[in-house]
């Protein structure tokens, strides 16, 4: 059995070895000569404690507590100057100039970013400002307000993803993710008094089916102006003018009648289509791209109707306006000659990176 004294020298020895340590496999190696847990020096000199007389207990445990706090203490304090010592090594380590340098990605825009840019800056020098409006959105605005009811037939048209309620059972108020950027009319319309000239790009949803010009989560932009004495030969023109500035005299446009409740007259606009070049068939059969129609759809449009314009307080027989609704993807197919909408959110960078 040792002597406090003993214990002592145990520590100034194991406090030398430690400060003379060189690294950290060193010091692990001197801490489990001292400290492991199964027949460390100072481990054992404490299992010896309750061997000793009731006498001597008190002054050889201080010393073997002592002993342990010495060596415990160097280790911690060795340990973060061999560290630090490490770290100024390799920093001060000189760089291999002669290696090539990492290769750096530039980022780029996504081809539908880019096309939202052009969409604005070509509306832009129309007079539309561009604006945002909420993905998640009401009942009241999606539909109630753009003259679609609850049980309306037009309803199914707008595959709709509904989102719990969180202000309570109030049917005006339940809440679905917009399935178009049309609800945005009624909220600018709320806020702002003629005259009225924006675009407002923006994710859309639909509970859909893919295929190669649809998507269940795609981009619209949405055209809204409203001023006294505009036509319907004002929207057309707007229209012609973007699809002219965006294709040059490159594409065909097909303009005729179609129905939506919150514009009166209503129309569409198509592009002919790039792949078949406007005759439905390509070599291999029917052409995927536009499903053998020799079009693709591009905008809802019309006048706005005039209950749209009472309900946010707008007198229609001192205004009217017009609106057109357009995918975002379908011209960037267009732009780009993508021929598969998937292909811009699967997010193969080789395929991104290419157009
Ligand atoms: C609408 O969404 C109306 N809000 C458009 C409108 C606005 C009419 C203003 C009148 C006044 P529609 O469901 O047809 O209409 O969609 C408009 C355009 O969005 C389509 O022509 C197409 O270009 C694009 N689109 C619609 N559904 C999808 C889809 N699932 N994936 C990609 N693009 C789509």
């Amino acid at each position: 059995m040792a002597a406090p004294e003993d214990l002592k020298t145990l520590a100034d020895t194991a406090v030398k070895e430690i400060s003379a340590a060189a690294d950290e496999g060193a010091l692990e190696t001197l801490r489990v000569r001292y400290l492991s847990r199964k027949d460390g020096l100072i481990t054992s000199a404490t299992k010896e404690i309750a061997t000793l007389p009731n006498a001597q207990k008190p002054a050889y445990g201080q010393a073997v507590n002592e002993a342990k706090r010495r060596v415990e203490a160097a280790l911690e304090e060795r340990t973060a100057a061999v560290r630090s010592a490490g770290i100024e090594r390799s920093l001060g380590q000189s760089e291999d100039l002669t290696l090539p340098p990492r290769r750096v990605r530039l980022g780029r825009l996504h081809p539908i970013s880019r096309t939202i840019r052009e969409i604005t800056r070509v509306l832009g020098t129309l007079g539309f400002e561009a604006v945002e409006g909420p993905e998640v959105e009401f009942d009241y605005y999606n539909f109630e307000a753009l003259n679609i009811p609850r049980d309306h037939p037009a309803r199914d048209k707008f595959n709709t993803l509904w989102i719990g309620n969180p202000k309570g059972d109030d049917p005006e108020r339940r809440v679905l993710l917009r399935t178009h950027t049309s609800p945005m009319q009624i909220r600018i319309m709320e806020q702002r008094r003629p005259p009225v000239r924006v675009v407002v790009p923006g994710r859309c949803y639909r509970f859909e089916a893919t295929d190669a010009t649809h998507e269940s989560i795609f981009f619209q932009y949405e055209g809204l102006a409203i001023d006294e004495q505009l036509s319907m030969a004002d929207l057309k023109g707007v229209l012609y003018s973007f699809a002219r500035q965006l294709f040059g005299g490159e594409r065909k446009v097909r303009f005729r009648p179609d129905y939506f409740p919150f514009t009166e007259p209503s129309a569409e606009i198509a592009f002919d289509c790039f792949i078949c070049e406007g005759s439905g068939t390509t070599n291999t059969g029917r052409c995927a791209t536009c499903g053998g129609a020799g079009w693709i759809e591009a905008a809802g449009c019309g006048m706005v109707h005039p209950d749209a314009l009472r309900r946010v307080n707008y007198d229609p027989s001192k205004y009217q306006g017009f609106a057109f609704g357009g995918g975002v993807e379908r011209l960037a197919m267009l732009l780009t000659g993508t021929p598969d909408i998937r292909l811009f959110h699967e997010n193969d960078l080789r395929y991104l990176e290419s157009v």
